[in-house]
């Protein structure tokens, strides 16, 4: 594995100012307690915490029923997300967040909403009755497709409060995607807006959605939303305007008793083949875990504002920008557009007109900024912050020391939360007022989360050798199954160590989360990576198998192999090697032809950033191609390792020597 030896170099430690550990709502005698309780039944933990956080309707029977690899979560229980995010902030000892912000909202452009919890209830409501109007039922898949509008967080807590799973698609997705999506979900109600803002230009989406319910489709209805007002073609019939919607619609729903395994939504994530797999999450569950990590992770306080830059349309939105927030009563800022728009200092100018006092963002973002230069966050008072995050991908020490000295004055910790869209909240993370932190650690896992580092063939690896990471218990907010695909989601998942013996008793329930990670002498942890065919870029994750597909789709591509170089702003670049079919000329027009090709299919966030051509690829004598080899050439890397199976080595010889 590498990186172990630099990253066990970090030997710096920090501890939060003791005003901050006396005051946070985790402290370290009660950490201690809580990872005790966690460590010998977390059942019980978990079961502790969802008292503590949630407001039922009725209780479980069974904290967990446990069948791997299916597990369910209070059992028996009733509870709807929606009230725990709205109705329970107005009324008795809470009423004082009625008129609190829930949501501040800055376009842009520069337009603001500011809108509160008993205004968010009232539009929730509103919007949850327009689509009960469409003939959505509970159980019925939404799909949202927006940009970042206030109006998507309503419409996904309108889909709770009835019980119908959303299915949330990145903006910047294209058409294609969507589609698949669409199909997958089999969602007959798409709600999406005629466009939004980026780099000071509105962009369309409508179209988008136009190209993707063409033809044979499940979807009925799609709702727009009037954001940038430049227009779209409305189908007859089909096609409705929100506001038009939003006019008669009443603001009485009351919210529906769910099942605490009621699927509450689906959200795609890539894999190491084609096809994205629709994670599943379910209601109390999820609920227990992102109310509970919110509140202690961000230590979240009444008077806090809490800013998360993460796109709603990634889990880190759903979690931790709607659900996990609001369920606290915390207010949630929301911003629609790009970093560095008008200037450089967008976002430092955010912080300091809105009062940020918690700041949660990804690696790619900091590094951006640290090369963009120091001059724009020192124009700017950021004193109102008190404590920073970071969430995607492994943080540099480098990056986090920046974090920490230039945003955080000195003064802020850091969480560096790991988790992934199949484990639906934060599972390894410092706890601000309990934990020291070491720049490049995501430190130790949350309390009730059972983690460990095993071998390939499932056992305990001793610190400070590196490993796969693994979940050797079930939690709460974890990914309940593969939408219609059974089968896959045991053999990703569950599979890697059927015969561990971590635990002779998990036999078939470990998790394989696919990162491979260290443990130091002190017991943290250090995550190195993906070990599959996934890519991290920028924090998002793309499987190499989906950028090979939509490449091979393209007319003049007789072969592709995508894989990752490391890159300095962006975690991961992908890299293209491509076979043109005969007679094709490799050349700038066909590496253009091919990238917008791959915005087409998948989205501008899969675009490869080099395209090299090359007569064939690298392969092993049974006909599978060399990733590895790819990898080390891509990145400029003298190759290692066994080469014995190639089949060809002046195939390698050939495409290094193109690199000179
Ligand atoms: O490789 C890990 C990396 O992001 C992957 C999960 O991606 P996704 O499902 O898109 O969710 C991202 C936001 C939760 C993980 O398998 N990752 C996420 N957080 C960290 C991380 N790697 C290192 N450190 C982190 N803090």
């Amino acid at each position: 594995m590498p990186d172990i030896e630099s990253l066990l170099s970090e030997k710096r430690v920090f501890e939060a100012s003791r005003e901050f550990r006396k005051n946070a709502h985790w402290g370290r005698k009660q950490v201690a307690a809580l990872r005790k309780e966690g460590e010998k039944n977390p059942v019980r933990f978990w079961e502790k915490m969802a008292r503590e956080h949630v407001d039922w309707f009725s209780k479980w029977k069974k904290g967990l029923d446990w069948k791997p690899p299916q597990a369910k979560w209070f059992v028996g229980a009733k509870t709807n997300v929606s009230y725990n995010c709205l109705d329970r902030h107005l009324t008795g000892s809470n009423a004082h967040r009625r008129n609190k912000a829930a949501i501040i909202w800055e376009g842009e452009p520069g337009d603001t909403r500011v809108i509160t919890y008993a205004e968010l209830h009232r539009e929730v409501c509103k919007f949850a009755n327009v689509l009960k109007g469409l003939g959505v039922k509970k159980g019925d898949r939404v799909a949202l497709y927006m940009p970042m509008v206030p109006e998507l967080a309503i419409a996904m807590l309108a889909c709770t409060r009835i019980g119908a799973p959303h299915s949330i698609v990145f903006g910047g997705f294209s058409a294609e995607a969507l589609r698949d999506r669409v199909e997958d979900a089999g969602a007959e109600v798409v709600v999406t807006a005629d466009g939004g803002y980026r780099r000071g230009e509105p962009f369309a989406l409508k179209p988008a959605v136009d190209d993707a319910v063409s033809g044979k489709s499940p979807v009925r209805h799609v709702v727009v939303v009037k954001r940038t007002g430049e227009g779209a073609t409305m189908r007859k019939g089909r096609d409705l305007w929100w506001h038009e919607l939003m006019e008669g619609a009443s603001a009485k729903c009351p919210p529906a008793k769910l099942d605490a395994e009621h699927p509450l939504f689906i959200l795609y994530t890539s894999g190491t083949t084609g096809k994205p797999k629709g994670i599943l999450h379910t209601t109390g569950g999820y609920l227990t875990h992102v109310t509970t990590t919110a509140k202690a992770i961000f230590d979240l306080k009444e008077e806090d504002t809490y800013w998360c830059t993460a796109d709603i349309g990634w889990i880190t939105g759903h979690s931790y920008v709607v659900y996990g927030i609001l369920a606290n009563g915390a207010t949630s800022l929301m911003y629609e557009g790009v970093p560095t728009h008008p200037g450089p200092d967008r976002w430092w100018d955010i912080i300091e007109r809105w009062g940020v006092t918690i700041f949660y963002t990804a690696p790619t973002a900091i590094r951006t900024f640290i090369r963009l230069g120091d001059e724009h966050p020192k124009a700017h008072d950021l004193s109102s912050l008190r404590l920073l995050g970071s969430v995607g991908e492994p943080i540099n020490p480098e990056a986090w020391m920046w974090y920490h000295r230039v945003i955080g004055g000195k003064r802020c910790p850091i969480v560096d939360t790991w988790w992934q869209t199949e484990t639906g909240g934060i599972m390894i993370t410092p706890l601000p007022g309990a934990v020291n932190t070491k720049p490049g650690s995501a430190t130790l896992p949350f309390p009730g989360v059972h983690a460990a580092i095993l071998s390939e063939e499932g056992d305990t690896v001793k610190p400070p050798d590196g490993g796969f990471l693994a979940v050797t218990h079930p939690w709460p907010g974890m990914l309940r199954g593969i939408w219609g695909d059974k089968k896959r989601f045991r053999e990703t998942y569950w599979s890697k160590w059927k015969n561990s013996t971590h635990r002779g008793k998990d036999r078939g329930g470990v998790y394989f989360p696919g990162d491979g990670a260290h443990k130091d002498k002190g017991g943290y942890f250090w995550i190195m990576g993906r070990v599959d065919d996934v890519m991290n870029i920028s924090g998002h994750r793309i499987g190499t198998m989906e950028v090979e597909s939509a490449l091979v789709s393209h007319k003049d591509v007789a072969e592709a192999a995508v894989v990752g170089r490391p890159d300095e702003i962006t975690g991961t670049a992908i890299v293209a090697f491509v076979t043109p079919k005969g007679g094709k000329q490799a050349g700038t027009a066909l590496t253009k032809a091919l990238r917008d090709h791959v915005a087409k299919e998948i989205g501008p966030i899969a675009k490869p950033k080099d395209i090299r051509f090359t007569e064939a690829l690298p392969k092993t004598r049974s006909g599978k191609i060399m990733r590895r080899l790819l990898r080390d050439i891509a990145a400029g890397k003298e190759t290692v390792g066994d080469t014995t199976t190639l089949e060809d080595y002046s195939v390698v010889a050939r495409l290094r020597g193109d690199e000179e």
